[in-house]
């Protein structure tokens, strides 16, 4: 039998349980409770250690494992909300009455519909070669070249236009996922869900309901995550006031490196390249050897497991449990994980990360590899919105400096003298 959608719930309740036996409910004191700058920190290299800003909208505790949105911890919020819901915690502060879900439900419908200008573009740029993500970031430009709108920025602006993108992010996505594969774009179903309608969009079939669960809660576990550098990426775009459409690119330039959320595409082609678990070990050793980093592995806050792998993992399990093809990158994945964690796990606090079991988890959906990053993006640009407009109500321009380190006093030597 197929798994249902309370396997997925029981799955996720098992990942929590299991949370909660490994850790407390103490926040650390360095990044948590009352806090005024200035402020006197220990800094590390690529900021580790560094304070930006403070925030309500969300927490990561690194050192055990939890992540909460707004107060409430993520495996609540994968077991009972959906995409919608989460938006609107994270964007205005507090879960939504029915009413208020239901409008802020039928505003992001109303924004779907693909943008004609958008699809123009997608048409010309080498849509079929390019990354996806490279293709987004281009369709959410164009977006805001047609907005008469765009450089206003107020809050309530803002929202606004995050809305659009938060609607946009998932059509576009669509229609880039349409596109590669040579089909036209699917248009939207406003009896959807946020989750089902995307689904809908990129493949043109109705998804089942475990389909949209299973979306949801990728799209729940995606929405925020703290200082990470697509999130400061934005947040240090928008300090400039430059317009949202422009913030949530930047945003999206940033997180499709390899090192962010450019790594679930690669930790599944790492799984690809393995082949067999018989081979798990002697590939990491070989790895090992070069000092090269395994995708989907490590995190600079998470120095215990990641609370999103802690689902993922399991979830993985579920829904590749009688799928032929995909069961063998989860046998890979997990035999994988084992020798990882027992190498690096005690020594070098890594584990598996968010991006390490999402691959397989798509992949079982049948979605293919490229289109992992702009899954993440679909989720993202909520957190970015969210994060973007706290800060732009009393915003000041980020502007930190460097130590330079070369001579002061050079004398200039005319280009024949050189
Ligand atoms: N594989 C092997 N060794 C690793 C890994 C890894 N994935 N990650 C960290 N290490 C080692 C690293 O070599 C270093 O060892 P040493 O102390 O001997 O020099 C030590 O652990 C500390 O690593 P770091 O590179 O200083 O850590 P960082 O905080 O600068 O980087 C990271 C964090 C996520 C970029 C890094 O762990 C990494 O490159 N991971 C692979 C890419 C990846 O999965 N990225 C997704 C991150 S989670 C989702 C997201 O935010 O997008």
């Amino acid at each position: 039998m197929p798994p249902s959608v309370a396997d997925i719930n029981r799955t996720i309740r098992g990942a929590a349980l299991k949370a909660a036996q490994e850790t407390d409910d103490a926040p650390e004191p360095a990044f948590s409770g009352d806090f005024s700058f200035p402020t006197e920190i220990t800094i590390g290299p690529g900021l580790d250690g560094a304070i930006a800003c403070s925030t309500k909208i969300g927490y990561v505790n690194g050192a055990k494992g939890w992540l909460v949105y707004r107060g409430i911890n993520c495996f609540e919020l994968a077991e009972h909300s959906t995409f919608e819901e989460t938006a609107y915690l994270l964007l205005f502060g507090k879960l939504p009455t029915q009413a208020e879900l239901t409008h802020f439900s039928s505003r992001l419908i109303q924004y779907r519909k693909i943008d004609p200008l958008a699809l123009e573009v997608l048409k010309v740029i080498p849509v079929k070669t390019a990354h996806p993500m490279a293709s987004l970031c281009v369709a959410i430009s164009a977006l805001g070249t047609n907005d008469r709108n765009a450089e206003e920025t107020t809050v309530e602006a803002e929202t606004e236009i995050a809305i659009r993108l938060i609607a946009q992010v998932a059509t576009l996505t669509a229609a880039i996922a349409r596109l590669r594969q040579g089909h036209d774009p699917v248009p939207q179903d406003s009896t959807l869900s946020h989750a089902a309608n995307f689904l809908y969009m990129m493949t043109g079939h109705k998804p089942t309901p475990l389909e949209e669960k299973t979306m949801d809660v990728a799209l729940i576990l995606h929405a925020d995550h703290g200082m990470n550098a697509s999130t400061f990426t934005a947040m240090v775009t928008n300090s400039s006031l430059t317009d949202m459409y422009s913030t949530i690119a930047a945003g999206m330039t940033s997180l499709k490196g390899p090192l962010h959320g450019g790594a679930n595409e690669k930790a599944l082609r790492q799984i690809e390249e393995i082949g067999s678990v018989d081979e798990v070990e002697r590939w990491f050793e070989r790895m090992r050897a070069k000092k090269a980093k395994i995708m989907g592995f490590g995190h600079r806050v998470y120095k215990a497991y990641d609370p999103r792998a802690r689902i993922f993992k399991p979830l993985a399990d579920l829904l590749t449990r009688e799928h032929k093809e995909v069961r063998p990158f989860f046998e890979i994945a997990q035999k994988l994980e084992e020798v990882l964690v027992e190498r690096l796990g005690e020594e070098k606090k890594i584990f598996p990360n968010v991006d390490f079991y999402s691959g397989v988890i798509y992949k079982a959906m049948g979605i293919e590899t490229p289109l992992f990053t702009p899954i993440f993006a679909v989720s993202r640009v909520a957190g970015w919105s969210a994060r973007v407009l706290e800060y732009l109500a009393d915003n000041r321009i980020f502007r930190p400096r460097a130590v330079y380190t070369g001579p002061t006093r050079v004398a200039y030597t005319p280009v024949s003298q050189r």
